[in-house]
C-alpha cells in the first residue's frame, strides 16, 4: 500500500467542498478526501455518494462514539455509503470496537477500512492528565488504545505521526497509522498539539497523512497539495 495525503474538506456546504474539489479537476493524482462532521452534517449522505462518483477515494470521519448497539446500527447505515475508510473512538471499548466490525461489513464480507481515534491531535499531554484524569505517558495512552483496536480487528489508528513508530513497533507494519496533525514547516499550528511536517511524517512512517488548512486555507490550495504530496509520498 502506498503512502498517501488526504485531504480534510472541512467545508459546511456542497457549493464550497465542490467548488475547492473543482480546483484540483485538472491534477493526475485525485485527492483523497476526509468529509468530517461539518460537512457530513451540513450537506447530508448526499454529498458523500457525489464525491464518490467524481472518483475521489473517501474517508468518512464522524468518530463514533456510544453503546455497541447503536455504534453497530450506525454502521451498517453508512455501510450502504461505500467509502474506503471510516473511523471510532477507541475510547468507546473493545465491545463496542467489535461490535463496529460486525455493523460495517457488507453481507459479502467486505467492509471499508475501520480505524480508531486514539486521543485527538488537539490534546496534549497535560490537558489529558489534567482534565481527563489519564495520568500516564501520551505515547503509552495512544499504544493501548491501538491494542485495543487491533485486538478488536480494526485495521489502524489515527494518531499524531510522532507516535507512528511506537504504534507500527507493536501492531507491525501492516496496522495503518492515520496522521493528522501536520503542518508545513513554520506554518501556523491553530488548535492542533502534536504536529510535524509532511517530510517528517514520512521518516515518521505515517501510512496516510490527513492535511486541512494547510491546504484549504492556502493562497494556491493545488500547491499546496503538491507539496504535500512532494514531501509525503512515495512518487508525487
Ligand atoms: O486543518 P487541520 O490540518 O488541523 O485538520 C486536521 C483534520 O484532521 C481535521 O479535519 C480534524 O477533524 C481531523 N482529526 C484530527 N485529529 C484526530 C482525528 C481527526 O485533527 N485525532
Amino acid at each position: 500500500m502506498g503512502k498517501d495525503v488526504i485531504v480534510a474538506c472541512d467545508f459546511s456546504n456542497r457549493e464550497a467542498v465542490l467548488g475547492f474539489l473543482d480546483r484540483f479537476a485538472g491534477e493526475a493524482r485525485k485527492p483523497y478526501v476526509k468529509i468530517g462532521m461539518e460537512l457530513f452534517y451540513g450537506a447530508g449522505p448526499d454529498i458523500v455518494r457525489e464525491i464518490k462518483r467524481r472518483g475521489h477515494r473517501i474517508f468518512l470521519d464522524l468518530k463514533l462514539c456510544d453503546i455497541p448497539n447503536t455504534v453497530k446500527k450506525s454502521m451498517a447505515v453508512l455501510r450502504d455509503l461505500d467509502v474506503d475508510m471510516t473511523n471510532l473512538h477507541a475510547f468507546g471499548t473493545i465491545e463496542m470496537m467489535k461490535a463496529a466490525v460486525e455493523g460495517l461489513t457488507r453481507p459479502d464480507g467486505t467492509r471499508p477500512l475501520l480505524i480508531a481515534v486514539t486521543q485527538l491531535t488537539s490534546t496534549s499531554e497535560q490537558r489529558m492528565r489534567d482534565e481527563l484524569l489519564i495520568d500516564r505517558p501520551l505515547p503509552d495512552v495512544v499504544l493501548h488504545y491501538a491494542k485495543n483496536a487491533q485486538a478488536a480487528g480494526l485495521d489502524g489508528v489515527v494518531c499524531s505521526p510522532l507516535e507512528s513508530p511506537v504504534v507500527h513497533g507493536a501492531c507491525g507494519a501492516g496496522f495503518v497509522t492515520v496522521t493528522p496533525g501536520v503542518r508545513f514547516a513554520g506554518g501556523a499550528v491553530g488548535d492542533q498539539a502534536r504536529v510535524t511536517t509532511p517530510a517528517k511524517a514520512r521518516e515518521l512512517g505515517s501510512d496516510y497523512i490527513v492535511v486541512g488548512r494547510p491546504i484549504t486555507a492556502a493562497d494556491d490550495p493545488v500547491a499546496a497539495y503538491r507539496r504535500c504530496v512532494a514531501e509525503f509520498c512515495d512518487e508525487a
